[in-house]
């Protein structure tokens, strides 16, 4: 795949000499995870599948000014129908937090996903408290589906559907 260009970011596959990189990283957002941190070979394994969408699953990179700052992925971790996505994302430091680059990264990517996959719908949980993602959906034109229960603690559960988002941004 080509990378995909947004206002402020490039998206692409990360490379094999960001594993440490990627994998401390995520080790310092900590609580994004309430399932627990991937493996390093779990991370290696992700990386390898390069700009391949395996069983739902891709993981790109979000680079600004040729420096990564974080990774945006659609996940799997119970069944979907095949054109759902489950998306996440992560800005690794909170230095490059704030500047927009949150927002461009989910609008690219999920514009993608519509395009070049042909989601049908495309869906995230976050936290109550967390305002900038909740604030990053609602601006893109997710709206809140549902409440869901995470290893016990609650989350929100966003969506988009194919011609919501096509009307909102002509894809
Ligand atoms: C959540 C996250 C992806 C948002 O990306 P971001 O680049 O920080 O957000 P943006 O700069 O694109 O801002 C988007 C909107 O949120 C608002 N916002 C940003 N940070 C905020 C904060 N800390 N508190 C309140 N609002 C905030 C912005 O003002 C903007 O609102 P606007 O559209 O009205 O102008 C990013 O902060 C992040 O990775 N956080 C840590 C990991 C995480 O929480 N991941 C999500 C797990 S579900």
């Amino acid at each position: 795949m080509e990378p995909l260009g947004g206002r402020h970011v490039t998206l692409r596959p990360f490379r094999e000499d960001e594993l440490d990189l990627w994998l401390t990283s995520l080790q310092s957002l900590g609580r994004a995870f309430p399932a627990g941190l991937p493996t390093k070979a779990a991370l290696r394994g992700r990386i390898r599948r390069g700009h391949r969408m395996i069983g739902g699953e891709i993981d790109l990179a979000i680079e600004v000014d040729g420096r990564v700052v974080g990774g945006v992925q659609t996940q799997r971790p119970h069944p979907l129908p095949p054109r759902l996505f489950q998306l996440g994302i992560g800005l690794f430091s909170p230095q490059d937090r704030g500047k927009g680059y949150g927002a461009d990264a989910v609008r690219v990517f999920v514009d993608w996903l519509f395009r070049a996959h042909r989601a049908e719908r495309v869906q995230a949980g976050t936290t109550p408290d967390n305002t900038a993602m909740r604030r990053v959906f609602e601006r893109l034109g997710f709206t809140e589906r549902d409440t869901i229960l995470v290893l016990g603690e609650r989350h929100l559960l966003y969506a988009v559907d194919r011609d919501d988002w096509r009307t909102a941004h002509t894809c």
